[in-house]
């Protein structure tokens, strides 16, 4: 780093560090941030305890360093609580790539079908939902609905999810850009350079990627797994930023991306020098207009009201 940039992220920091008092506001990162964020963060996760926590703190200030929907679900959860997403920007391509009026449609081909809807989704998508799903818990959301159901957005996690549970599903046509880019080769020679290392795979992964996977975790998952496992060198076919929290807790074991190209652009458009900004203006806020909240909010809690 130049001379001028640490002075920056020195200044960066100072700002932070007084803001978040004076303001009592909770800092939450998701696990693909970049580590600086992922540090400095009140609490870093999986998406699913990302919207618990969201669900139940009571800071009247809630900085989300994610992508849109995380920030979105927490304003959802909490609409009497100022939800920052410090670059309005950081979006998620795999929601873009579902919508209220397609979903409509959908439902109408299959008036029968109970929807399972990805937390990777709009607020709108949700709303059209009857509950919502996270990678921590799609295989138990989906087994708790008898009959047809249409799992939105991720082909891949519906796809997993089918296969786990034995079960057609009718899936939508929405993928992860940045995990598209894991492929099975990358895997293969991996494994051939490690031959000892175990392969956690994240679901929104390909199905031939995830059949190279010793496990398939959310990152959560994954990173739980890491702690108790007596392997020590893993190969992780997710986006590299859970490899800092991997590597901090496990100083002993050794960590090897499937590829160093799974990065998602939008998690890094999260930036200290934006942190301090949305701080200091209280924007960007994320709002969710009614009714449309409140139908989105009835399949949030549905899932997290699961037992
Ligand atoms: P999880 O952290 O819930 O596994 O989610 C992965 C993801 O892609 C979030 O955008
Ligand atoms: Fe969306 Fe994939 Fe980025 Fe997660 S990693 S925010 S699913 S594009």
């Amino acid at each position: 780093m130049h001379h001028e940039e640490t002075q920056d992220a020195t200044h960066d920091l100072a700002v932070i560090s007084r803001l978040r008092r004076e303001r009592q506001a909770v800092i939450l990162a998701h696990n693909y941030q970049p580590g600086e964020i992922q540090d400095l963060a009140d609490f870093t996760g999986d998406s699913l305890e990302l919207s618990r926590r969201a669900a139940d703190c009571d800071a009247p200030v809630i900085v989300f360093c994610g992508v849109f929907f995380m920030a979105e679900t927490a304003a959802i959860l909490s609409p009497d609580k100022v939800v920052l997403l410090p670059e309005l920007a950081a979006g998620c391509p795999m929601a873009d790539m579902a919508d209220g009026p397609a979903l409509r449609a959908m439902k109408a081909r299959h008036p029968q079908a109970k929807v399972v809807c990805y937390v990777n989704s709009s607020a709108e998508v949700k709303a059209e939902s009857d509950i919502c799903c996270t990678s921590a818990n799609a295989v138990r959301v989906t087994a708790s609905l008898p009959g047809e159901v249409i799992f939105v957005p991720d082909i891949h996690l519906g796809g997993w999810v089918s296969r786990q549970l034995n079960r057609e599903l009718i899936l939508w046509n929405g993928f992860c850009p940045t995990h598209a880019r894991i492929l099975p080769g990358y895997v293969q020679q991996a494994k051939q350079e490690h031959p000892h290392a175990v392969v956690y795979v994240h679901p929104e992964s390909r199905a031939d990627v995830i059949a190279l996977a010793d496990e398939t975790l959310s990152t959560g998952g994954m990173l739980r797994a890491a702690r108790t496992s007596t392997a020590r060198e893993f190969i992780i076919a997710t986006e590299i930023g859970l490899l800092h929290r991997l590597r901090l807790e496990n100083p002993d074991k050794r960590f090897y991306p499937a590829t160093p190209n799974a990065s998602c652009p939008n998690m890094k458009k999260i930036t200290l020098a934006k942190i301090a900004q949305a701080l200091t203006t209280l924007t960007p806020r994320i709002e969710v207009p009614e009714p449309i909240r409140t139908r989105a909010r009835l399949a949030i809690t549905r899932m997290l009201d699961l037992p």
